[in-house]
């Protein structure tokens, strides 16, 4: 057998899960996911995939024979060495990393010398070393572990599995790091191979870096909307100096999803913990909350008060190609809108049935026309392609009114002006 097809386990079959286990048996692993979810599982066996990914579907289909579902960790205990862990980390009260799920798959894994713990969950710097205590304590400390932390987006997660921009491993320099390069090596990423507590501190920062870019983009869309400059072209002018680049200069009204929020969080809290004060990060998260609510002022200052105004939603996930809504901006929207009295509708390609479970008091349409239908105004939420490509004289048709605010800044003002209606960006002229 071929280092590159070392058997592997997956325990936790989420968005990073899921598409991990997937990707490892796509380069010829033998690949034993595990779950606690016993409804998923079952979905899972019966060749149906629970979460709404690009090209996973097609991925597990393919490889469906080196794929194996369990609720029981001892499946994936026999056949493999390496436990990837890719169950969630979401905040707590206190904006700490929620760390009992990674403590149960710990607790749930016996003495060994033959096993490693390879972290792809989102944890604090300082995870690794202190489950290595716990380890020595529980008598297990025999078991290895690798930080080896996740990169990929969701709306484009095979893609990123398969292409990554680089593999980071981090290890205490046994067997173990090097069975995980050696897993990834087909890939031919560059690879950062360092220290755990390095390794932790690269995706927190990453995260962070990149949320810190998109509330920095917000505030100068913001200072545009005073002084008459258009952000989309000064993004296009800074995004051309390669000590910047252009990705993440997209102002609008926020960045949700189940990772920036709660990691940028968790890395201010690791700080705060820590004795240091990180100023940055309070603004960047602070930013972003006002930035959310900012299309309220906008829709107050087209239609006065909002109390019994029609408002369309177009979008609903907290971005295209997902049907994740964990920490959506349209979350915010919506209640905000329903406390100010306005009669919202929504529609989402994919994202309705997630949405259901926490939003109330919206209705939803079954296609965006529906949901535009009498609308006084409506908001891009999600920039998925289908409302790019509208037909803005048919949607002007069926509003009541003519106010399109664009939070993504992703529309066609000139199309959307030509059919009558009022366009409204982030930051635009
Ligand atoms: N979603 C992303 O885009 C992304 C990207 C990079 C990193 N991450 C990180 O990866 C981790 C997982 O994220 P996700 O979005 O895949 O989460 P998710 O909520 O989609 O999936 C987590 C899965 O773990 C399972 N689980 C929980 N406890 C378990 C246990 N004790 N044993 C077995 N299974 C268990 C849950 O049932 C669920 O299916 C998080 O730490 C997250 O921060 C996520």
């Amino acid at each position: 057998m071929s280092a590159a097809r070392q058997p592997i386990g997956v325990i936790g079959t989420g968005y990073v899960g899921l598409v991990t286990a997937a990707g490892f048996a796509e380069l010829g692993s033998e690949v034993w996911c595990v779950d606690i979810d016993a409804a998923k599982i079952e979905r899972l066996r019966h060749g149906e995939v629970p979460i709404y990914e690009p090209g996973l579907k097609e991925l597990l289909a393919r490889n469906a024979a080196r794929m194996h579902f369990s609720t029981d960790l001892a499946d994936a205990l026999v056949h493999a060495r390496l436990l990837f862990v890719a169950v969630g980390t979401p905040p707590t009260y206190s904006g700490d990393a929620d760390l009992s799920a990674v403590h149960a798959v710990v607790a749930a894994i016996p003495r060994s010398d033959e096993h490693a713990l390879v972290m792809k969950s989102t944890v604090p710097c300082g995870t690794g070393a202190s489950l290595r205590r716990v380890f020595g304590e529980q008598g297990k400390g025999g078991l290895a572990y690798v930080s080896c932390p996740e990169f990929l987006k969701e709306g484009s997660a095979v893609e990123d599995f398969l292409h990554p921009d680089r593999v980071v491993v981090g290890d205490a320099g046994d067997w173990a790091g090097d069975a995980v390069v050696r897993l990834y090596e087909p890939l031919g990423a560059p690879l950062v191979r360092t220290d755990i507590a390095s390794a932790e501190m690269v995706k927190l920062a990453s995260n962070a870096f990149l949320a810190t870019k998109i509330s920095f983009i917000n505030e100068i869309a913001n200072v545009c909307e005073e002084t008459g400059a258009d952000v989309v072209e000064v993004a296009r002018g800074m995004g051309l100096d390669d000590r910047i680049g252009a990705k993440f200069l997209q102002a609008g009204i926020g960045y949700g999803g189940s990772c920036f929020p709660k990691d940028v969080d968790a890395l201010k809290q690791l700080a705060g913990n820590s004795g240091y004060h990180f100023q940055l990060l309070t603004a960047v998260i602070e930013v972003n909350e006002l930035q959310k609510r900012r299309v309220i002022g906008k829709l107050q200052k087209h239609l006065g008060s909002l109390v019994g105004k029609r408002v369309a939603l177009l979008g609903l996930a907290f971005k295209p190609n997902t049907d994740d809504m964990r920490e959506a901006s349209s979350l915010v929207l919506s209640a905000r809108l329903n406390a100010d009295g306005a009669v919202v509708s929504a529609y989402d390609p994919v994202a309705e049935e997630q949405a259901r479970a926490l939003v109330t008091g919206i209705s939803f349409a079954a296609t965006p026309l529906d949901a535009l239908r009498g609308a006084d105004a409506v908001v891009l939420v999600t920039e998925w392609s289908e409302f790019i490509e509208l037909d803005w004289g048919a949607v002007a048709e069926v509003m009541g009114g003519d106010l399109v605010i664009d939070g993504r800044n992703a529309l066609d003002a000139e199309a959307v002006r030509a059919a009558g209606l009022v366009y409204e960006g982030i930051g635009r002229r």
